[in-house]
């Protein structure tokens, strides 16, 4: 089939490379020239496990290709994909200028039947919006179908391939046909295609990122009234994970969740249900807890030097808003660190995908080092914000040589307790006893 994908962001080029990957004629459409040049050029622009291999595999085969030409892009596709930007709007809402601005332009251009696909995180009633935006124009047959993408960062891929479903909001039986025989090549386990209603597939979309930064945060308030009464929330999580109407995934605690997805979403969601006169009292809550959850070691650390933070050497290991992804956006590392900043602290950091991102943003505000260990050299503790693996498992002896005092707070609980305290490490982390 002939695919065009407009926008080449994380989810464009994810959904465009694994498209060309079943053997699809893809090409994606960017404004940005020096992206497609590069992308022409076989570079990945983000950081995401196993895409540079397919993405060189299908540029070589000729399945994939760029152009900033939207009209080419209008041209070629009889499916064309909207992967764009929706950014938050000042009020919480999604902006939804980038998707409707595109619309009218693929009203102008279409001269043959397409379908239009929205991929992008879109508040309910988009396909409506840009049914009538298309329509104004069209001089042919289309229809707008929401099909609403669940990729995790760091493993966008495997989840593109082998979906646990696929939702495809679509009121047209032709349109529908068409994104059946897209997506047959990946539900070949059994996963369902769940057709819906247009409306009800926006929503699942924002339903199931709310609710699971809901189950985040639940854990989180969980964890913190462990530490009031002496219990475990290892151990809680554990026995409560294992009830299977619970689940055992997304109930780790820490030191809140980030990203580009959850906190807009939750947000949107919100002000969406404002928007109709309806208040979601429990997302209200779920945005306030994780405010305060992203700086949960604050307080702590502050205990242990006994207030004053000024000229303390402190290392902070793990600055991505979570492992498998140089992305820094609303990472807990970030307001950890301005909080330590603020406080007077000096900080050296170390994350092994996210240093240039960090870099950007805090300029020399910062001292980065080039390995983990390097960071620690001097530190009077060190910080844990993103749990990668290469923290799992330190050379302790090492650290205790490097650290002036055995300290460790860990915003990821990703030691032992007891492991700890025998390596003779002073060691905080959440929900659980020090
Ligand atoms: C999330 C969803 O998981 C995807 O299904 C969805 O498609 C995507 O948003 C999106 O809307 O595009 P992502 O933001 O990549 O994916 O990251 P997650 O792995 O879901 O983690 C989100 C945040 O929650 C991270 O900050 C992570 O550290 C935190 N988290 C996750 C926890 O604090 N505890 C957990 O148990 C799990």
């Amino acid at each position: 089939m002939k695919i065009s994908v407009i926008g080449t962001g994380y989810v464009g080029l994810v959904t465009g490379t694994c498209l060309a990957e079943t053997g699809n004629e893809v090409l994606c459409v960017d404004i940005d020239e020096k992206k497609v040049a590069r992308m022409r050029q076989g570079e990945v622009p983000i950081y995401e496990p196993h895409l540079d291999v397919l993405f060189d595999r299908n540029i070589e085969a000729g399945r994939l290709n760029f152009t900033t030409s939207l009209e080419e892009g209008l041209t070629h596709g009889d499916i064309i994909f909207l992967a764009l930007p929706t950014p938050e709007d000042e009020d919480g809402s999604a902006d939804l200028s980038y998707v409707l601005n595109v619309s009218e332009e693929i009203g102008k251009k279409i001269k043959e039947y397409k379908v239009i696909v929205d991929k992008s995180t879109v508040p309910v009633g988009t396909a409506e919006k840009v049914q009538a935006v298309i329509a104004k124009n069209a001089s042919c047959e289309f229809d707008v179908v929401s099909n609403p993408e669940f990729l995790r960062e760091g493993f966008a891929v495997d989840d593109f391939l082998k979906p646990e479903r696929i939702v495809i909001g679509s009121s047209s039986e032709r349109a529908t046909t068409l994104m059946k025989k897209l997506y047959n090549p990946f539900v070949r386990s059994g996963n369902p295609i769940l057709i819906m209603d247009e409306k009800s597939a926006e929503l699942t979309k924002y339903a199931a990122n709310s609710f699971l930064a809901t189950k985040i945060t639940f854990m989180n308030e969980i964890a913190n009234y462990c530490e009031k009464v002496g219990a475990d929330v290892d151990k809680v999580r554990v026995g409560m994970g294992t009830d299977s109407r619970i689940g055992k995934r997304f109930l780790f605690p820490g030191i809140g969740y980030g990203g580009s997805c959850f906190p807009k979403d939750v947000k949107a969601l919100q002000k969406a249900g404002k928007d109709e006169n309806y208040d979601f009292k429990i997302l209200d809550a779920v945005i306030e807890i994780n405010d305060t959850q992203k700086t949960a070691l604050i307080p702590k650390i502050t205990t242990h030097f006994k207030a004053d933070l000024s000229g303390k050497k402190i290392a902070i290991w793990g600055l991505a808003f979570k492992p498998e992804t140089d992305d820094i956006r609303e990472a807990p590392s970030i307001y950890m660190m301005n909080a330590l900043l603020e406080k007077g602290a000096e900080l050296t950091v170390f994350d092994p995908e996210a240093m240039p991102n960090i870099k950007e943003k805090f300029g020399d505000t910062l001292t980065y080092a080039t390995s983990m260990y390097e960071a620690t050299k001097g530190a009077d503790a060190l910080v844990i914000c993103t749990e990668w693996s290469i923290f799992r498992t330190p050379n302790y002896s090492k650290l205790k040589e490097l650290l002036v005092h055995p300290v460790i707070f860990d915003g990821r609980n990703l030691y032992n307790t007891e492991d700890m305290k025998s390596e003779g490490f002073t060691y905080v982390s959440i929900g659980r006893k020090d």
